[in-house]
């Protein structure tokens, strides 16, 4: 790919990676959040920090499975950290305006409300990975310590979604689209495996 093509895709990603926090800071700055504007940060943030996980996760499989697409390698980190950027933006949001900086109203909440426990949970797997998302960490790790610990993304993706089902009000469907998005990316996850495999296994004489 042109190098110039690159950077004018890498420039429309970080548009639309920071589009929903641009419009909450014009809604927040134009009082325009709607009639309850904490529910709109909250759920704007966490929406978008799942999305841009499985996004990011999709980012191998597609390649893999078409060559022609190596290059969507460059945008996997870029999606991984701003996923780790709305997390911390909807984690942060919580802390301040749900809990109030009330360490102990926040730590009652924890225990007691199994959705929250599931979304601290998944924010604490999600930090690891952004913590060691440098070159130098890549270095310093080793590559194959570096995918068993990003390997972790998986178990963060599917808490995000449990946090997100427990979350909504009973009958309620929106979650679905995501899950059926991480469920089929998981599925292809050994399809993948077996896909390399044959390629690069040598013809039988
Ligand atoms: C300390 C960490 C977290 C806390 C305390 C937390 C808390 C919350 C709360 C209070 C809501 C509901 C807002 C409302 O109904 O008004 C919510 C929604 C949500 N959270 Fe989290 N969360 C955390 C981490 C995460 C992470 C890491 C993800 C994604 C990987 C996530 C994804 C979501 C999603 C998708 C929603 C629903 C959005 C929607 O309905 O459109 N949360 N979270």
């Amino acid at each position: 790919m042109k190098r110039s093509t690159l950077i004018l895709l890498k420039t429309l990603t970080w548009a639309a990676c920071l589009g929903p926090a641009i419009l909450l800071t014009y809604q927040a700055v134009t009082n325009t959040l709607g009639p309850d504007p904490t529910a709109n940060i909250e759920l704007t943030t966490g929406y978008n920090t799942l999305l841009l996980l499985i996004l990011s996760l999709a980012i191998t499989p597609l390649r893999k499975f078409v060559p022609r697409l190596g290059w969507l390698i460059k945008f996997r980190r870029l999606l991984g950290l701003f996923a780790f950027f709305y997390g911390t933006l909807h984690m942060l949001a919580y802390v301040a305006l749900y809990a109030g900086f009330n360490v102990s109203a926040m730590l009652d909440d924890i225990a007691k409300r199994k959705f929250i426990t599931m979304g601290a949970a998944t924010w604490l797997l999600l930090l690891p990975l952004a913590a060691t998302s440098t070159n130098w960490a890549i270095r310093k790790l080793g590559g194959k310590n570096w995918n068993r610990l990003h390997k972790l993304v998986y178990v963060a993706a599917v808490c995000g979604i449990v946090h997100y089902w427990w979350q909504v009000k009973p009958g309620v469907l929106a979650p679905m689209n995501l899950t059926i998005s991480l469920a089929v990316l998981l599925a292809l996850r050994p399809v993948l495996v077996w896909w390399q495999r044959r390629r690069v296994r040598p013809v039988a004489a």
